[in-house]
């Protein structure tokens, strides 16, 4: 499309406002300029913060010599027409007015050859004002030099930081950037030191480890949705690799970096229950959603967009994320130190404490159809096709191999129904094994658990720390940590099924509240009831509570349910939504919850660990922190030199 003025009604219909308001600002403009010119390599040099010197070169289509002042005039765009082309932009740009906000505030120079023109073209223009148009050699595309932002407006220069600050904004648009589009190489040099370069091979976690480093990239779970609408992929970070600020929270829609709330409280209710409060987690997702269900023209600099099916978006997303955390292994494991690298273990053994959620999802399955299985199998990096394949090509090993095997004997309706050996029957295969099952285990009929090894208990140290065999890992429990978690689930189970029995307790206990506290407990008396406390006004500031919730073990109960009241009043108390009730439930159970160094016998352990295994989600307790670490054989064999 040539590169026009828009008419007055749509430029009327556009968001407009300042957009240049940091070197930051034209970095973003003109990098994204070069995305949507389709180059596949981007340069970004900054000197001095981007103050006195910003370059941007890129490969990408470069501009026409004959529309090149046209660029730089207000409303002027290649990428929309009318008004029509707003609701369904593709581009990044679309107000044609980032290069004339530029000029308008620094000295530019402009190189650029289309690869139809046989000359390249050098075009200055300072303070808006064009200063020279001449032919020279250049190779295809489009380098741009920013020089002195804001030479011509002191004001608005007094408003920059200092030139680190300013280029630590220029940094974290780069990784932004690179995260936005990993199909482009970026090169950011600052100072002449190159700070980043990504080789736009297209894997975003090849950025990751560029950007956030090995703790970071190896702690990763990826997350694969879609429906009609939209589609996300990506990675999240592992509760552990949680941070203490959103920094690390970052998402992408339709190629662009983006703030949206509903997006950042799903992500966040998401991760309730995995990580602490005030914690927020690791993201690098992309979205893909379908243009006529977003609004991107809401603010000038497109950091913000609208959607039409607010609670739709968020549920999706919100699903996407507990989806994949509840259905991962999430035990931090003791890694070895980089000489001894550990070889990539492609039938990863199930976890043992999955039981409860390899079951759930065996009867998913088993109600499923074999689209279901597919899926489960895509999941997994298989296909129905190989697994069909190594079923029919290796009946022998497919026989000491119980997780294959179910594959198979689960999708032998619609596509193998002669593959199974009637003289072999699932339990009995499952028996013999003694190998660690693969990743497919969670195909598992209900009536298999049974079968699956149990954990084995060694004993205890340092008076908190068990330590527990199972199959070829070692496990170290935290006995604090997962009776927290314990304690928290089947508080929250009974929660959910309303069964929660109060305790009288006799006398009752006289709380004397302030008038804050006092309104916070009138508000949500609702919840302190359905949490299975009986808590009355007892005239003035005295309230008489008579009941505690009986599932806790016994513990001062005034302390307890201020501590309810301060946290609830934190918050501004207003509300009594179901997950204030469940940070409630965590914060109860927590101090319930047996102290670090307090004796446990190995029969309560053993309870314990059982009853772990069943947990809903058994790798976090209720504030974040890991109940379990694991080392597996091999990396002790490694560590004591038996393998080499
Ligand atoms: N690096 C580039 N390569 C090729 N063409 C470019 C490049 N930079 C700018 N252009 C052309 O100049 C036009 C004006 O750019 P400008 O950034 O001002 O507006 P825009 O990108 O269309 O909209 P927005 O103001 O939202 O960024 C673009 O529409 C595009 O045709
Ligand atoms: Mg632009």
């Amino acid at each position: 499309m040539p590169i026009q003025i828009l008419d007055q009604n749509t430029i009327n219909k556009i968001a407009a406002g300042e957009v240049i308001e940091r070197p930051a600002s034209v970095v973003k403009e003109l990098a994204e300029n070069a995305i949507d010119a389709m180059a596949t390599a981007v340069t970004i040099e900054i000197k001095d913060g981007g103050i006195s010197f910003i370059r941007i070169t890129d490969n990408g289509c470069g501009i026409d010599k004959g529309e090149i002042p046209m660029a730089f005039l207000r409303h002027s765009t290649s990428k929309i027409k009318s008004v029509e082309d707003l609701m369904c932009v593709r581009s990044l740009g679309f107000r044609g007015e980032a290069l004339s906000s530029i000029a308008a505030v620094a000295q530019i120079e402009l190189i650029t050859k289309t690869k139809e023109a046989f000359t390249g073209v050098r075009y200055v223009i300072e303070g808006g004002k064009e200063q020279n148009m001449e032919d020279i050699g250049a190779p295809d595309g489009t380098t741009f030099i920013v020089r002195n932002l804001f030479y011509n407006t002191p004001v608005r220069r007094k408003f920059l930081k200092t030139a680190t600050t300013e280029a630590g904004y220029v940094s974290a648009l780069v990784e932004h950037l690179a995260f936005s589009h990993p199909e482009v190489s970026f090169r950011f040099i600052n100072n002449g030191q190159n700070k980043l370069y990504t080789s736009g091979n297209g894997s975003l976690k090849d950025i990751i480890y560029h950007v956030n480093g090995r703790d970071i990239a190896t702690n990763l779970l990826e997350v694969s949705a879609k429906t009609q609408d939209i589609q996300i992929s990506g990675f999240i970070g592992k509760p552990m690799i949680s941070r203490g600020n959103r920094t690390y929270e970052n998402y992408f829609i339709n190629g662009r970096y983006i703030k949206s709330n509903i997006i950042t409280r799903a992500i966040e209710e998401g991760y309730k229950g995995y990580i602490m409060q005030h914690q927020y987690p690791f993201t690098a997702l992309h979205f893909t959603i379908e243009q006529s269900i977003i609004d991107v023209n809401v603010h000038p600099t497109k950091m913000e967009l609208r959607f039409s099916q607010n609670e739709f978006v968020y549920d999706f997303v919100l699903n996407a994320i507990r989806n994949t955390l509840s259905g991962r292994e999430l035990v931090p494991e003791v890694r070895l130190s980089r000489s001894e690298n550990v070889p990539v273990n492609k039938t990863r053994p199930a976890e043992p404490f999955e039981v409860k959620r390899m079951a759930a999802e065996a009867e998913k399955d088993k109600k499923n159809s074999t689209a279901g299985l597919t899926a489960a199998l895509a999941a997994t990096g298989h296909t129905l096709r190989q697994a069909y394949v190594s079923d029919t090509i290796r009946p022998k090993q497919l026989r000491e191999d119980p997780a294959e095997y179910k594959t198979t004997a689960a999708i032998e309706p619609s596509a193998a129904p002669a593959a199974r050996p009637p003289e072999a029957p699932v339990t009995e295969t499952l028996q013999k094994s003694a190998s660690p099952a693969p990743e497919q285990l969670s195909l598992i009929t209900p009536d298999d658990t049974a079968s699956i090894p149990k954990p084995v208990l060694v004993g205890q140290v340092f008076d908190t720390y068990w330590i527990i065999q199972f199959e070829d890992k070692m496990f170290i429990m935290d006995q604090h940590a997962a009776h927290e978690k314990i304690l928290y689930e089947r508080t929250m189970h009974r929660l959910e099924s309303g069964s929660i029995d109060t305790q009288i307790i006799a006398p009752p206990v006289i709380l004397s509240l302030n008038m804050r506290e006092k309104e916070v407990v009138s508000q949500n008396i609702d919840i302190f009831t359905r949490l299975g406390f009986e808590i009355e006004s007892f005239g003035g500031n005295e309230y008489k509570v008579t009941g505690m919730p009986a599932t806790l073990p016994s513990l001062d109960d005034r302390e307890l349910l201020m501590d309810i009241i301060d946290s609830l009043m934190e918050e501004g108390g207003a509300s009594s939504k179901p997950e204030l009730i469940t940070q409630r439930v965590a914060s109860m159970s927590c101090k319930a919850a047996v102290k670090g160094n307090m004796r446990m016998s190995f029969a309560e352990a053993q309870n314990l660990v059982e009853e772990l295994m069943n947990a809903d989600n058994p790798y976090n307790c209720p504030h974040g922190r890991p109940t379990l670490i694991s080392m597996s054989k091999y990396e002790l064999e490694k560590k004591f030199k038996r393998i080499v």
